[in-house]
């Protein structure tokens, strides 16, 4: 099966996304044919420091290759260095109809919340399209907030074929409903809009210390706990083995396990974690030539299937 995933450069990665998204996304590597790409055309509908655009794109092209997404088994590219997506985006534009798009929820939620909405927003799900449709993609791992983008892909995808012949394959979602919310430090879901992150490769000793700052009840030492609604148990759940989070809890109904024993036990299993992929990361930080040669290995593949769908659709349309 061929599957894509696009993801915006938007800073600093959160054990949130990295458990809900990352992870669950590296494990399809080894079994499907795998685009994965970095979303900074889309980052431009909002990101407008050019310095700043071309940092967080580095950095999350660090940050995957350090979690493990592996290049030879994996297309990962910039969407940027496939500009023939914008051809495609345009054919795509002239069978996508403005109420389809009027009706996009990430549109309306910036309309509502009193943004000045430019071209690039509201068209915003047509180049999305276009990065699926361009690579024959079968099936698309979406959150649910992507959720509805994808089915205006599907839309125009079979409008399209309808109108021109049969160009698109038409993707599926995939939606992975067994991924838990992780919770934040105070409790919420983890979030960058609500400052209750933990960073994936954020300082250890910073790390360290916002784990031991998690909100927690005020239950006394000796008296016996609910690891079942307790933030550091949720969280330590994620990197123990089913052994020692079986071991934790009985600890926590048994009383007499302080929460700051907990929470040390937490920053000890994340340091063993990241640290191996911290270290992976620093090396490819310094060595920046390797990182740019597997971005365009993987922009030259991209490209070639790219060309092949474009041709198709101009084809198609009558541009041959
Ligand atoms: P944020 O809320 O920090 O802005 P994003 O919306 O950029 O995070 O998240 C990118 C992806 O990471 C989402 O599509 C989602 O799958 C995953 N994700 C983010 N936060 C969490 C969380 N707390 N628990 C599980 N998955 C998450
Ligand atoms: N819109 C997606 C997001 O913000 C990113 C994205 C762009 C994408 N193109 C895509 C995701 C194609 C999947 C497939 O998360």
């Amino acid at each position: 099966m061929r599957v894509l995933t696009g993801i915006q450069p938007s800073g600093q990665l959160h054990i949130g996304n990295y458990f809900g998204a990352i992870r669950p996304m590296l494990e399809l590597q080894d079994r499907n044919e795998m685009y994965w790409f970095i979303a900074n055309y889309h980052a431009l509908t909002t990101v407008t420091d050019p310095e700043r655009l071309r940092r967080q794109t580095w950095d999350v092209a660090l940050d995957f290759l350090a979690c493990g997404l592996d290049p030879s088994k994996t297309v990962f590219y910039r969407q940027s260095d496939v500009p023939e997506v914008q051809e495609l985006a345009w054919l795509l534009s002239n069978v996508t109809p403005v109420g389809l798009l009027e009706r996009c929820h990430s549109y309306k939620d910036k309309l509502a919340k009193g943004f000045a909405p430019h071209h690039g927003l509201f068209a915003y799900p047509v180049l999305m399209a276009a990065d699926i449709l361009m690579q024959q993609a079968d099936v698309v791992p979406v959150g649910k907030d992507q959720k509805q983008h994808l089915e205006v892909t599907r839309d125009i995808a079979i409008k399209f074929n309808n109108l021109y012949g049969e160009v698109f394959r038409i993707p599926e979602p995939m939606i992975a409903e067994s991924v838990a919310v992780v919770p934040g430090l105070d409790g919420q879901k983890m979030s960058k809009s609500y400052g209750n992150t933990l960073e994936l490769f954020g300082d250890p000793k910073a790390t360290r210390k916002r784990i031991m700052s998690i909100v927690t009840d005020s239950t006394p030492l000796e008296a016996p706990k609910n690891p079942d609604t307790c933030n550091v148990f949720a969280l330590h759940k994620l990197f123990a083995t089913p052994e020692q989070s079986a071991d934790l809890a009985a600890r926590y109904r048994a009383g007499g396990l302080g929460y700051g024993t907990a929470k040390k036990e937490l920053a000890a299993l994340f340091e063993e974690h990241f640290a191996p992929m911290r270290a992976r990361r620093e090396e490819l930080a310094a060595h920046p030539d390797q990182v740019e040669a597997i971005l365009q290995d993987g922009a030259a593949r991209a490209r070639k299937t790219a060309r092949e769908t474009l041709k198709a659709a101009r084809r198609a349309v009558g541009l041959d």
